[in-house]
């Protein structure tokens, strides 16, 4: 468990700066890496979902990035803290926005609690969207699963 806690540390190190490989690119390969890899790490099973991978390609950088490291923060709270079986995660784009969900289904947790201090990564998908322009929906009670949309515009 120390070293999957410590890969997913160094995973995060490595976001936070920059644009991270690939994301430009080959946006949705890269999320679709990220997944699998994490799946590797964890044997949480993952099942990756794609709508609109034209309109995904064509986002703003900025924007590919946004939605990556939400992804990437969201994955490794389910390492973290879900004891989920399985993973789904979504990404979807349309004319005006793109979208991204992952769903576990974990222990939960009680949101009105956990948003506030001393926590950064929901606080971080919050401060993200507003951003951008965008919207973060996270849904989750204790022993019913978490489901976070995030939402952001192209203009
Ligand atoms: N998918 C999830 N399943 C169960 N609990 C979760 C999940 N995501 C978040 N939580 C709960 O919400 C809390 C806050 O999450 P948040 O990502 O903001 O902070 P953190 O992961 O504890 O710390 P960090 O600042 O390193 O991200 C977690 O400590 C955990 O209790
Ligand atoms: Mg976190």
């Amino acid at each position: 468990m120390e070293s999957l806690d410590q890969a997913v540390r160094e995973m995060r190190l490595l976001v936070q700066f920059g644009t991270p490989p690939g994301v430009a690119e080959d946006f949705v390969g890269t999320l679709e890496r990220l997944i699998k890899t994490t799946e590797d790490l964890s044997q949480i099973a993952m099942v990756f979902g794609v709508q609109g991978n034209e309109r995904l390609e064509s986002l703003p950088t900025e924007k590919k990035v946004a939605l990556y490291r939400v992804l990437q923060e969201a994955l490794s709270n389910v390492v973290r803290h879900s004891k989920a079986a399985e993973a789904v995660v979504r990404v979807e784009a349309d004319r005006s926005k793109a979208r991204l969900v992952v769903r576990d289904n974990g222990v939960g947790f009680d949101t009105a609690q956990s948003i506030q201090g001393g926590h950064f990564g929901l606080q971080g998908f919050k401060a993200r969207a507003e951003a951008e322009g965008g919207a973060c929906d996270i849904q989750s009670k204790p022993g019913a699963g978490t489901t976070i949309a995030f939402e952001i515009p192209y203009e």
